[in-house]
């Protein structure tokens, strides 16, 4: 995804990732397990070790830290299924090195709620049928949330141009862009 497609997500990394991925030097991994560097995710600090320092934020999460909500549909910035915040800002993690995370807060879509529980986007997207297969699920709930935590009474363009990166393709956006109406009328207390 480029900033052509969403202006909302940023374009962190995505130049190193092709480039270390490119230049992948034959010593370039730590070199044994003693040596790490830390990550700070969903509120815990965590420890990556013996990596190579090229791999992906996407990468690191999923493989390595075991955080497997954010999803891989495209690996090139192109689908918006492996956003998170970093730093409160939404990114694509594909195209962020995770060593450029290291000293700053990550928010995966396990982490938008703070316990047990489903954020109320989760919840609605949910109750109004908003997912089939869910690849695109996670997000596009990520993406939700900023944009209405930023623009809460976000009208419906708005919305469709913020999620306009986040590329769906079962459910036709119907009961996406329901869900997060809904998500506004309870925000607002004017729901049923
Ligand atoms: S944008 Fe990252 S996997 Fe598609
Ligand atoms: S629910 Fe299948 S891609 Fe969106």
């Amino acid at each position: 995804m480029t900033a052509d497609h969403n202006p909302g997500y940023a374009e962190a990394g995505r130049s190193q990732v092709d480039a270390a991925a490119e230049a992948e030097p034959a010593g370039f991994r730590l070199a044994d397990e003693s040596e790490s560097y830390a990550l700070r995710v969903n509120g815990r600090q965590e420890s990556v070790k013996a990596a190579w320092l090229g791999e992906s934020l996407l990468y690191v999460l999923r493989e390595r830290l075991g955080l497997p909500g954010s999803k891989n549909a495209c690996d090139q910035g192109e689908c918006g299924s492996c956003s998170v915040f970093l730093d409160g800002t939404l990114v694509v993690s594909c195209c962020v090195l995770a060593a450029d995370a290291v000293d700053a807060e990550v928010v995966t879509v396990e982490g938008l709620e703070p316990g047990e529980g489903l954020s109320d986007v989760q919840r609605h997207f949910l109750d109004a049928g908003a997912v089939q297969c869910g690849f695109c699920t996670p997000g596009l709930i990520v993406a939700v949330h900023d944009l209405l935590d930023r623009v809460p009474d976000a009208n419906e363009l708005t919305v469709r141009e913020a999620i306009s990166g986040n590329l769906c393709r079962c459910t036709g956006y119907g009961r996406i862009l329901q869900a997060v109406a809904d998500v506004q009328q309870e925000r607002a207390g004017t729901g049923p």
